[in-house]
């Protein structure tokens, strides 16, 4: 896939529109200590993990390297309107670390709020704050085209999304893919096309529906398709048909994690692997009961000598949480977006900027 890249791009002296994943979990932490505005404890958001906000800064990086000012911007959570619990702040806070700002100015570009990070460097408020970003309304595309002359894609994990931030407003400037996202689509089609044999695929988690499609799309792809998580237990009805290469796993009988002979068994097959992609634990890896299954195929996949990828959002988090995640060859930003890619659909994000 001939995604048009970011060194094509003149961007000396421009203002570049840069769509970014910022998607990031956040928690809520209350700090008694400032200052309270109402009787209640003020709580400010902490970023539980920045891997997608560090994916970002490559592209960031060499924009500014190359005499561009950006604009970055995107989403967070799924806000129904203004809600200022799912502001950019915690983000522009994170940022302003990494640039080392020590006063953020909160200020507005053509109608639009963010931050002022730096001379170089503005953030927008969430784009979901607007109901024509979801819509892929047009006029709404067509404001933030004024605030850029150029646009590079570097987020995706919102690449299955048709919003106009995504899909809209390529139609309308010059589009370049990020360095991120040119990484991606590299490392996931190389596992479609042409992956280093034996390549295994563990599939777990609790939405059949969303991992249907990549289980059957894999059991033509990959060597061993091996399923745990709550899938195991309902996806057997469903399955076109019978394949050597599919394993589920057997769960324990409070049905939180897949049982400890089934973990084995995939143990001794990713053992043979010479690529591994997981996405998807294969327990309820919340609680104590349904995290040793994960916690010990985890451990194998970083041992084994395979290239290793990984994604979805639960996955990251326990394997953060682990301290594994940094173990892994190549950590997708993407959770819908990767198993949409891998399922071989094609995504609107990167529909536009190749068209
Ligand atoms: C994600 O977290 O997968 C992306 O940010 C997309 O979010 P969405 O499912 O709310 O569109």
């Amino acid at each position: 896939m001939n995604l048009p890249s970011l060194e094509k791009a003149k961007v000396f002296g421009k203002t570049v529109f840069l769509r970014a994943d910022l998607d990031v979990p956040l928690s809520a932490i209350s700090h008694p200590s400032t200052p309270l505005r109402t009787s209640q404890p003020s709580a400010i958001s902490e970023i539980e993990d920045d891997t997608r906000l560090k994916a970002a800064l490559p592209t960031i990086e060499y924009l500014l390297k190359n005499g561009a000012k950006v604009i970055i911007a995107g989403h967070l959570g799924r806000p129904k309107g203004i809600d200022k619990s799912l502001s950019l702040e915690p983000i522009a806070r994170w940022f302003s670390i990494k640039y080392k700002v020590l006063s953020i100015k909160y200020g507005k570009r053509k109608g639009f709020d963010g931050w002022e990070l730096t001379d170089n460097l503005f953030l927008l408020e969430n784009l979901r704050f607007y109901k024509g970003e979801e819509a892929n309304d047009q006029d709404f595309a067509a404001k933030l085209i004024s605030l850029a002359n150029i646009y590079v894609n570097d987020a995706f994990a919102v690449c299955h999304r048709a919003h106009a931030s995504i899909a809209g407003m390529p139609k309308f400037l010059p589009h370049f893919a990020g360095i991120h996202l040119r990484e991606e689509v590299r490392v996931l089609s190389s596992v479609l096309e042409n992956p280093k044999r034996p390549l295994v695929v563990i599939i777990g988690g609790a939405k059949i529906e969303t991992k249907l499609p990549l289980v059957e799309k894999m059991r033509g792809v990959a060597d061993y398709v091996l399923v745990g998580g709550k899938i195991a237990k309902e996806i057997l009805p469903f399955l076109k048909e019978k394949s050597q290469t599919l394993f589920v796993a057997d769960l324990n009988p409070d049905g939180f994690d897949i049982t400890p002979k089934s973990t084995d068994d995939f143990l001794k097959i990713v053992n043979t692997a010479e690529t591994i992609v997981w996405n998807g634990p294969v327990g309820y890896v919340e609680i104590k009961e349904g995290l040793e299954g994960s916690r010990k195929l985890a451990e194998g996949i970083v041992k084994s000598n395979a290239y290793t990828v990984v994604g979805g959002g639960d996955t990251l988090g326990f394997l953060k949480k682990l301290g594994l995640l940094d173990k892994f060859s190549f950590v997708s930003t993407g959770g819908g977006a990767m198993l949409e890619f891998l399922s071989g659909k094609s995504l609107p994000g990167i529909i536009a900027i190749i068209s």
